[in-house]
């Protein structure tokens, strides 16, 4: 039996591509293997959206070829192999197979050509309609905790962002697989479960049978209410695109406990005109406006954002803006990147005018407002009893389980091995920087 090793980059999707591929080379013979020496077959899952991710890959691969005298068959899938295809065998040497965003069922035929004596086999294919979407038990990365996607691609075509050009257009699974998914994990045993998507607000289906009987103006908030119906005990989803963001979603949030009361709402800049340069149909009013909402709803909703920081063009003024929307936002958590252009994209022809120690300085003094307001934000839950799923020891810790709240915090807390998997109560006693520590209750 031939032993397969993989190593996931990357965003949920692909984390969840890996999952499939993974179940699917179980089904077709092959074993997965964690330890990486002893692999027949290193498969690498690679990310394209900043330079830096797609160096980790080069840089990868050269360590595998030092660590081995005879080097395993060498397979690149994911965004840089959608990306680059056949030039991969040019720009790696070692690589004997590529595999494209959608064709990651064919992987196994793939390296069964490449044992056969082929070499350079690519597949940059479509999906086939009978896709199958699920995921062996043993195949995922949590036993409590499973994605779904629920859309995949990208229509909305940010001047940065590479993923419209990876992922191909928005293509959204149909409500009935979706459900019926739901239903295997919860008879799994899976607590939650994240609906993912580049977009997941941008749900639409073809078909939107099943979703009829659910209140909301738009097929996402009725597909939130059908999957809430399932009773599965936590639904967390992300990430959600500003402008589609309707009320009707925070609406479905108020009104069922299992629909968790986290967004993830990417800001990612403050200053109109880089929203604009940007293409992200939003600006900084009609966003603010989004967040008022949230912070007024019934229930208490934590918010994250995503920012870019050096855009091509962004002024000192215009990274002012940045600041003063996040001072504003509150936000629990906000994940800051130096912009990185990005071949094939509209904004990698536009002069990239941040120069890089100009870039680092703004993200530096980004990274410090939000710190400082995210220690004020964070106190709110000091005595607070959160809901915690258990989902792992503390590295740290033996003696504590590391968890997340319904509010997507990670909460520590002094447990024994066998509460994991059991949502609990715990009440919030101290506040670090990232995280909670508290006291079951
Ligand atoms: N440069 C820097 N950051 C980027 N992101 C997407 N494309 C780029 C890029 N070219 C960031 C955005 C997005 C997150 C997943 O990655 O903030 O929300
Ligand atoms: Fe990276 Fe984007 Fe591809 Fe996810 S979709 S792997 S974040 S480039």
């Amino acid at each position: 039996m031939k032993k397969v090793y993989l190593e996931t980059f990357g965003c949920q999707m692909n984390v969840s591509d890996s999952e499939r591929v993974a179940t699917s080379l179980e089904l077709k013979g092959f074993a997965i293997t964690s330890d990486e020496k002893a692999a027949d077959v290193v498969l690498f899952n690679t990310c394209s959206v900043r330079e830096k991710a797609e160096h980790k890959l080069y840089a990868r691969v050269g360590r595998l070829r030092k660590s081995r005298t005879k080097m395993p068959v060498v397979g690149i899938m994911g965004c840089v192999a959608q990306l680059e295809g056949e030039t991969l065998f040019k720009k790696i040497s070692g690589v004997d197979f590529v595999i494209g965003t959608k064709a990651v069922s064919r992987v196994s035929d793939a390296i069964g050509k490449v044992l056969d004596g082929k070499q350079f086999v690519a597949d940059l294919g479509d999906r086939e309609l009978n896709y199958d979407w699920n995921v062996a038990a043993s195949q995922r990365h949590s036993p409590y905790v499973a994605f779904i996607p629920i859309i995949e691609g990208c229509n909305k075509f940010c001047t940065y962002c590479i993923v419209p050009f990876s992922r191909g257009r928005e293509v959204s699974l149909t409500a009935s697989e979706i459900i019926r998914q739901v239903l295997r994990l919860r008879r799994e045993g899976v607590k939650e479960i994240h609906l993912i998507g580049q977009n997941v607000n941008s749900y639409r289906p073809k078909n939107q049978s099943g979703l009829g009987a659910f209140k909301g103006a738009t097929p996402f908030a009725k597909l939130l209410r059908a999957v809430a119906a399932t009773g599965i005990e936590r639904i967390k989803f992300n990430t959600s695109f500003p402008r589609d963001f309707h009320a009707d979603i925070v609406e479905a949030i108020n009104e069922n406990e299992n629909l968790c009361n986290w967004v993830h709402l990417p800001v990612q800049s403050g200053s109109d005109r880089v929203l604009k340069a940007m293409r992200r149909g939003h600006t900084i009013a009609s966003y603010m406006k989004m967040i008022d909402n949230l912070k007024a709803s019934k229930r208490e909703i934590s918010l994250t954002t995503d920012i870019i920081v050096g855009f091509p063009g962004e002024t000192a003024e215009d990274f002012e803006e940045t600041v003063k929307a996040v001072e504003y936002c509150e936000y629990d958590a906000a994940y800051i990147f130096k912009y990185s252009p990005r071949p094939g994209t509209p904004a990698f022809n536009m002069t990239d005018s941040v120069s890089a120690d100009e870039k680092t300085e703004r993200f530096s003094r980004l990274e410090a407002v939000q710190k400082n307001s995210q220690n004020k934000t964070l106190q709110r839950y000091l005595g607070q009893t959160l809901k915690v799923l258990p989902e792992k020891e503390s590295a740290n810790y033996s003696n504590q389980l590391s968890s997340h709240s319904t509010c997507h915090k990670v909460v520590n807390f002094e447990a024994s091995a066998d509460m994991l998997g059991n949502v609990v109560d715990v009440r919030i006693s101290d506040v670090k920087a990232n995280s909670l520590f508290g006291v079951m209750v």
